[in-house]
C-alpha cells in the first residue's frame, strides 16, 4: 500500500510516497530555515505562505523520483496536529484536496507520533511495545508506545521543551537559528564540568521534566561573563548545557524501562540529533540490555515521510477522516479530533 504523506506543521513543507509504513519512496523537503534566520526564530505567517508555494511542486517532485503515477497513490496521510495553526492548515487543505480528486482515504496524523514512526522507517524489526522518548522543539515526553496507535504518556515538560531550550541558549550565544545543531558542534572538545549548571526535579512526579530553570542558568551565566567582560569558554558552556540537558532526559527514561519492563527504547524528534544525547543513551542501554533505536539524523528533524510510516497503521487502525477534517495547533498524542 502507498501512502502519500504531506507534512507543513512548522518551517518544512515535506511531501513522501511511503510503501507499508516501512520503505521510503521518496522524501521531499523544503526548508524555509534560512528565509525565517533573519528574525532569529519561525514567522507563522511567513511559514505558511511558503508553504503554500511549496507543497503542490513537492508532491509532483516525490512522484517524480518514485517513478509513480498519481493513480498508484492509495490513501493520503497529513499532519493534522499539532504546528503553527496557519501552517497545518496548508497541509490539511493540500491533503484534503488531494485525497478528494484522487477518491482515496484520508489519514490524520498527530506530528508527534509520527516522529516516533521515523523509528519503523530506520528499523524494520521495530514493532511496538517500546517506550519511546520524543525531544523535539516543541515537545519533550516519554511514551509508552503499547501498539501502533495506542499511546500512553508517561511524563512530559512542565515548561519549556529541551530543543526550545538549546535554540534560546544557541541565540543568545549568537548562533544562528534553529541553534541546536550549531550548540552540538560547538559542544565538541569542551569541558562538561567547567560551568556547573543545575539540575531540576518536578515535585511529586518522577517522570515529568523541566528545563526553564536550566535555560535560566544558561542564559545568565553567559550574561554575567557579558557584563563582567569575562571571556566564556562558549564550547565548554555548550557541553555542560547538552549534558545537563542529558541528566534530565536520560535517568527518567531509563526509570521509565524500569517501571514498565519494556526491553526497547525508541529516541525521536530533531534534539535526537545531538551526539551527546546519543552516546549517553547508547552508553546506558547497553548496559541495561535494552534495544536501542535511534532514526539516522536525516529523520529525526521534521519529514514527511514519519507521517507516512505512521499514516499506514492509523489507516489500518481504521483512523480516517472525511472532507471535514480540521488542524489543531495543540493536542494531546492519545487524543484524536475527526
Ligand atoms: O522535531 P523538530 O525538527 O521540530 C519540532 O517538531 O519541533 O525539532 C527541531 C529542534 C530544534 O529545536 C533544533 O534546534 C533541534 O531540534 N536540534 C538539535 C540538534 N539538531 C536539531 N538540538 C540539539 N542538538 C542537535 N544536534
Ligand atoms: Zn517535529
Amino acid at each position: 500500500m502507498i501512502l502519500m504523506a504531506v507534512e507543513s506543521s512548522c518551517d518544512e513543507t515535506a511531501v513522501a510516497l511511503v510503501e507499508d509504513g516501512r520503505t521510503v519512496l521518496a522524501d521531499c523537503i523544503a526548508s524555509q530555515v534560512a528565509l525565517h534566520r533573519i528574525y532569529g526564530g519561525v514567522v507563522p505567517e511567513i511559514a505558511s505562505r511558503k508553504h503554500v508555494e511549496a507543497v503542490c511542486g513537492l508532491a509532483d517532485q516525490a512522484l517524480k523520483e518514485a517513478g509513480l503515477r498519481r493513480a498508484q497513490i492509495d490513501a493520503v496521510a497529513v499532519t493534522y496536529a499539532p504546528g503553527l495553526i496557519g501552517a497545518v492548515l496548508v497541509g490539511v487543505n493540500f491533503a484534503k484536496g488531494a485525497a478528494l480528486a484522487l477518491g482515496k482515504p484520508l489519514v490524520p496524523v498527530h506530528h508527534i507520533r509520527g516522529h516516533i514512526a521515523a523509528n519503523y522507517l530506520a528499523d524494520p524489526e521495530l514493532k511496538p511495545p517500546f517506550l519511546a522518548l520524543v525531544v523535539s522543539g516543541g515537545h519533550t515526553l516519554i511514551a509508552d508506545v503499547k501498539d501502533y496507535t495506542d499511546l500512553e504518556i508517561l511524563g512530559s515538560t512542565r515548561d519549556d521543551a529541551a530543543g526550545e531550550c538549546f535554540d534560546k541558549v544557541a541565540r543568545v550565544l549568537d548562533m544562528p537559528y534553529p541553534g541546536g545543531a550549531a550548540l552540538d558542534r560547538t559542544a565538541q572538545g569542551g569541558d562538561p564540568e567547567k560551568y556547573p549548571m543545575p539540575d531540576s526535579v518536578v515535585a511529586g512526579s518522577e517522570l515529568d521534566m523541566s528545563f526553564s530553570g536550566l535555560k535560566t542558568a544558561a542564559i545568565n551565566r553567559i550574561h554575567n561573563a557579558q557584563q563582567k567582560g569575562e571571556e566564556l569558554d562558549v564550547p565548554s558552556l555548550c557541553a555542560g548545557f547538552s549534558k545537563a540537558v542529558c541528566r534530565t532526559l536520560v535517568p527518567r527514561t531509563l526509570r521509565a524501562l524500569e517501571l514498565t519492563g519494556r526491553k526497547t527504547l525508541a529516541v525521536a524528534g530533531g534534539v535526537a540529533a545531538n551526539s551527546v544525547i546519543r552516546a549517553a543513551f547508547t552508553e546506558e542501554t547497553a548496559k541495561r540490555g535494552v534495544k536501542l533505536c535511534m532514526p539516522p539524523l536525516s529523520l529525526c528533524g521534521d519529514n514527511a515521510a514519519m507521517i507516512g510510516a505512521q499514516g499506514y497503521y492509523e489507516y489500518l487502525a481504521g483512523n480516517i477522516a472525511d472532507q471535514s477534517l480540521n488542524g489543531y495547533a495543540t493536542m494531546d498524542v492519545c487524543d484524536r479530533r475527526f
